[in-house]
């Protein structure tokens, strides 16, 4: 028996834009993702000699064909028309669920990833990432990581260069918010600031993090914070200690502060342990 281990990292929505509702009901979207230093830890062992399973420590999340690891799961094999008995994946979380930080995504495309390697890379990545849009509209980003522009469903990826270091202070509230509700929402109010993310592409290209921080923008923040008073509370402490940007991510509801400086960064963190228990500390990755 042999155990593979992949490191499945949270992402963060650097720029969010809905271009509009298409005809499969999913949505047309523009967006600069980046994967963060928050990991799940997935191992998988290979050969078991027993028919094939998924745990979780964490409670809560499912460990059937609703986690999207499971998807991931059948997929590949279907794809490969082999059986994937003898597999046991295990998930350490570390995600927060609900957050706009493609949790589920993340380890769907680390299972993915580890399978892939292990069976001798009969998949390209780009056709990894192709198998991951059928599981969800996140994966295929998940996949591959790093910076990228994502447009279509999610599922278009074009990698941009680096993001200039900095750290981010990553705070999820405890409001969960319904995905599926925030974006038939939007769809009934006017969007009156989107994000420009030609010029987020340029300032990735100048490596300038000052112009990066002032073209972070996602459309369904304002939609958010209208409703959830408690978001523009979280961003006032982020911008008072020195946040050079600060936004939710996704569908939210975790919202993340960019900064440049170390101490910035203790000091936010540290307020905002006070109040709320899910708080981060990242570095693009
Ligand atoms: O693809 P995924 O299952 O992650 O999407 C969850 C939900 O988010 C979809 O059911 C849909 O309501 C919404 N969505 C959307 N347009 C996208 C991605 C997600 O409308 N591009």
């Amino acid at each position: 028996m042999v155990t593979l281990y992949e490191k499945a990292y949270a992402k963060l929505n650097l720029t969010l834009d809905v271009l509009g509702k298409r005809a499969d009901g999913y949505h047309d979207l523009c967006s600069v993702m980046q994967t963060v230093s928050l990991w799940d830890d997935v191992e998988i062992d290979v050969g078991t000699g027993k028919p094939w399973c998924l745990k979780c420590d964490a409670p809560g999340v499912p460990c059937d064909e609703r986690n999207l690891a499971w998807k991931a799961v059948k997929a590949f094999f279907e794809e490969l028309n082999r059986d994937p008995d003898g597999l046991e994946i295990r998930i350490t979380k570390r995600i927060p669920s609900q957050a706009g930080m493609a949790g589920g995504s993340a380890d769907a495309a680390a299972v993915l990833r580890a399978l892939n390697r292990h069976w001798g890379e009969p998949l390209t990545l780009e056709a990894l990432a192709d198998l991951g849009s059928r599981i969800g509209s996140d994966v295929p980003f998940c996949v591959v990581g790093g910076t990228c522009m994502c447009e279509g469903r999610g599922e278009l990826l074009r990698r941009l260069p680096d993001m200039p270091d900095c750290i981010f202070v990553v705070c999820k509230p405890e409001f969960p918010i319904s995905t599926p509700a925030l974006f038939r929402k939007i769809d009934s109010v006017a969007i009156h600031e989107h994000p420009d993310n030609r010029a987020m592409e340029m300032a990735l290209a100048a490596g300038d993090l000052e112009k990066v921080a002032q073209n972070v923008f996602n459309v369904f923040d304002p939609v958010v914070s209208a409703e959830h008073p408690e978001l523009d509370a979280i961003k006032s402490v982020m911008r008072e200690y020195g946040a050079l940007a600060c936004q939710m991510t996704g569908s939210g509801s975790a919202t993340f502060a960019m900064v440049d400086e170390p101490l910035s960064a203790v000091a936010i963190s540290g307020l905002l342990k006070k109040e709320y228990q899910e708080v981060f500390v990242c570095k693009p990755v």
